[in-house]
């Protein structure tokens, strides 16, 4: 049995305080032990997104990263969007341009979104594109996330 490791890091703006196993992945603490299952698991390999949550503002994929590392970081999971209004309109943009349909995939897409979107908020399509390439989602074919997230975009121009 692995160690236990005790770690305070702000979560969705709020200091934390948890206990966790020193191999325990970011994902399983948020959902397993947090209890924040907006956060997907999908393939565990880093392959996927559906994992992502953002760390010191940068978004990265919760699956590879070691729940103990959080410790003292700042983090942030798509509950963390909820009163977030660039988040608001990504939710809705989806809806709009029918971006979700399993919606397996859609807060990995919103997260990373979000991310792109705050550092260049009126994005162009390719720079969107290449923004969430580390993004997969196997019901959309893409154009209506794009789509959704250039709506966003084209609303900051
Ligand atoms: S579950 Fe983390 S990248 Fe797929
Ligand atoms: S909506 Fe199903 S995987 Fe993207």
């Amino acid at each position: 049995m692995s160690a236990m490791v005790d770690i305070t890091f702000k979560l969705n703006g709020i200091n934390r305080k948890t206990r966790v196993s020193a191999t325990m992945s970011a994902l399983d603490m948020v959902r397993d032990v947090l209890g924040l299952t907006g956060t997907k698991y999908g393939c565990g390999e880093g392959e996927c997104g559906a994992c992502t949550i953002s760390v010191d503002g940068i978004t990265l994929n919760s699956c590879l990263m070691f729940a103990a590392d959080c410790d003292g970081r700042d983090v942030m999971t798509i509950e963390g969007l909820a009163a977030d209004r660039k988040g608001e309109a990504l939710r809705d943009s989806f809806v709009e341009h029918g971006a979700v349909q399993c919606g397996f995939c859609t807060p990995g897409f919103v997260m990373q979104a979000h991310h792109v979107l705050e550092k260049n908020p009126d994005a162009s399509e390719a720079e969107i594109q290449r923004g969430i390439e580390g993004n997969l989602c196997r019901c959309t074919g893409y154009r209506k996330i794009v789509d959704a997230i250039a709506g966003v975009a084209a609303a900051a121009k």
